[in-house]
């Protein structure tokens, strides 16, 4: 093994905060969530979206129920410019949303912003600039006092700007990019600078951005870092706490939970967490674990493959098949145990209709994210007969007997080790009908005529019926005749004794298989054969009599004992 160069590398400062609260508390509410989709995810993008994309987008979000979308850096392309010129001009902004849009602390870049601004009725402008000891270092060569007067003239220029854009609601919003590479106190003192140009109120809050730029530590510190921030940042009321999340150690969506919890009142995000690098926090997922504990998120993910589909098409980046809530694999068993677990907790809750919902393996039902049930089996060679049951009842509306289910489990799992893929429905049909219906031969049913009287005293239950009955034997038609307590009894002795065949009846089923006139039935019977070996049988016919018989012989021809029987039984000329 090589040694890893784990010298180059030392640990996040541990937080000062023994007397911390937010362990304690919980997500009660949705918090104020604001897409930066079209700015943090767009600038991530290997082609970034195009103006109709990001109409596309837009519309989107705004269907979603997003009620702040950043939409661009107007002020950094004419594509971005473009756009929030077109949202502006051609009225597409509802009355209830707010766009947002990013500007740099330089004076040019905050006038071309406000430019694109004008004719807005709500807005939210945010102010960034790095903060971060080593972006201060490195990248800036600039001092603490440098850095604090950048913002300081950044914020005095976007008031003076609002001040004089007439007619719009406009609200502001500073980040200390990169707040977790900031000492905790730098990153007060250059809020607090923000906030005396700025001078938020209660009435009139301005939004303080603390943004995980780089996800440098465990989800915990984060926390620690927003709560010691809304304890040391005064005149909290005037402002709202907001978290950007993200996810370079794959924590961004525990790391803002944990700071709603400490505090934050609003969540910066996009749909499936696309953004720079590992991505920003990804709102569906913060979404979906609200409403899976009864919170309601505030968001519609009622119809996620449309989500899915316009996010897919405008980003050119797919949705993983394991992604939380959303992946085309999530609401799926392929192991026998999930899949048998599934199928009877889906039963227990649709038969008990318990006030919440709660299916083994499933942390929301997949309907309430327009998910339909034929994903949640699929078959490959981990599955088990409780899934391959499933399929045929969901799909196709057999209800194979549960004693029936390890054989043909083993059928499909034959088919699956043989072609090492996964056994699509169709194909699990296909064997269900060569392996039972299929079986034809050497016993075939050709007519019958049954008689039956109801029984007499102890025996009024149980029927007595008489059969004539036609079968073929390789080919060759057999009159049969028996008689017994009703007609499958009858039928079994008919071929006992005129075919001198040996096996037991182990069980019978049977049930309607479509609704309507002339609807069909199917029977499923089982039997053990002279070796001591069982077989299932199953036959489909309008009459279920007549389904029962050919179901019969259906399990003898697959007994090789039974076909051996009957090979040795001398055969009577025919007629
Ligand atoms: O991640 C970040 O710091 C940002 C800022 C511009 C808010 O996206
Ligand atoms: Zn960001």
């Amino acid at each position: 093994m090589k040694q890893m160069p784990v010298h180059k590398y030392r640990p996040y400062p541990a937080p000062d905060l023994p007397d911390r609260s937010w362990p304690g508390r919980t997500i009660s509410s949705a918090p104020r969530w604001c897409s930066v989709d079209l700015r943090d995810g767009n600038q991530a993008l290997i082609i970034p979206m195009s103006v109709e994309e990001k109409r596309e987008m837009f519309s989107l979000l705004v269907e979603i129920g997003f009620r702040e979308i950043e939409v661009g850096f107007p002020s950094a392309s004419r594509t971005e410019y473009d756009f929030m010129r077109m949202l502006v001009e051609e009225d597409l902004i509802p009355g209830d949303v707010a766009i947002q849009v990013l500007t740099q602390a330089r004076e040019p870049l905050i006038r071309k912003t406000f430019e694109a601004l004008h004719g807005a009725k709500r807005a939210v402008v945010h102010l960034y600039n790095s903060t971060s000891a080593l972006q201060r270092r490195v990248v800036f060569r600039m001092e603490k006092r440098e850095t604090v007067e950048l913002a300081v003239k950044g914020a005095e220029s976007i008031r003076r700007e609002a001040e004089s854009l007439p007619g719009a609601e406009i609200t502001y919003e500073y980040s200390p990019e990169s707040f977790t590479g900031t000492e905790p106190d730098f990153a007060v003192e250059i809020c607090r600078a923000v906030m005396d140009v700025w001078e938020p109120t209660a009435e009139r809050k301005m939004i303080l951005n603390l943004p995980a730029t780089v996800e440098m530590a465990t989800p915990n510190v984060y926390a620690d870092r927003i709560e010691w921030f809304c304890r040391h940042i005064g005149n909290r009321d005037a402002v709202i706490i907001s978290a950007h999340a993200h996810n370079d150690r794959g924590t961004a969506v525990a790391a803002t939970e944990l700071a709603l919890m400490a505090g934050a009142d609003r969540v910066e995000g996009t749909l499936f967490g696309n953004g720079e690098r590992t991505g920003n926090v990804d709102i569906v997922t913060l979404a979906l674990n609200m409403f899976s504990q009864g919170v309601d998120p505030r968001l519609d993910f009622h119809d996620i493959d449309r989500v899915i589909g316009v996010y897919e098409r405008c980003t050119k980046v797919p949705v993983h098949i394991r992604h939380p809530y959303a992946g085309e694999l999530v609401y799926t068993a392929f192991s026998g145990s999930h899949q048998d677990a599934i199928n009877k907790g889906i039963r227990a809750y649709r038969e008990e209709g318990p006030e919440f919902w709660e299916v083994p393996y499933l942390p929301v039902d997949p309907a309430d994210v327009g998910r339909t049930f034929e994903s949640v089996i699929r078959i490959n060679s981990q599955s088990g007969k409780g899934g391959v049951a499933y399929v045929m009842e969901r799909e196709y509306g057999f209800l194979l007997p549960r004693e029936m289910h390890p054989e043909f489990g083993r059928i499909i799992q034959g088919i699956s080790d043989a072609t090492g893929k996964e056994v699509l429905p169709g194909m699990i049909r296909e064997a269900f009908e060569k392996e039972y219906l299929g079986s034809t031969a050497p016993l075939g049913f050709e007519r019958c005529r049954v008689k039956e009287k109801p029984g007499r005293g102890r025996e009024e239950a149980s029927s007595r019926a008489k059969i004539r009955a036609t079968v073929r034997v390789d080919g060759r038609e057999r009159e049969i005749e028996g008689e017994g307590n009703g007609p499958i009894d009858a039928f079994s002795r008919a071929l006992r004794e005129e075919l001198g065949l040996s096996f037991r009846l182990l069980s019978y089923h049977e049930h309607a298989l479509e609704q309507g006139s002339d609807s069909k039935a199917v029977a499923y019977i089982g039997i053990e054969d002279n070796v001591r070996d069982t077989f299932f049988g199953a036959a489909i016919d309008t009459n279920i009599d007549i389904a029962s018989f050919k179901a019969i012989l259906s399990a003898l021809n697959r007994s090789p004992d039974l076909r051996k029987q009957l090979a040795a039984f001398p055969c009577p000329p025919s007629g």
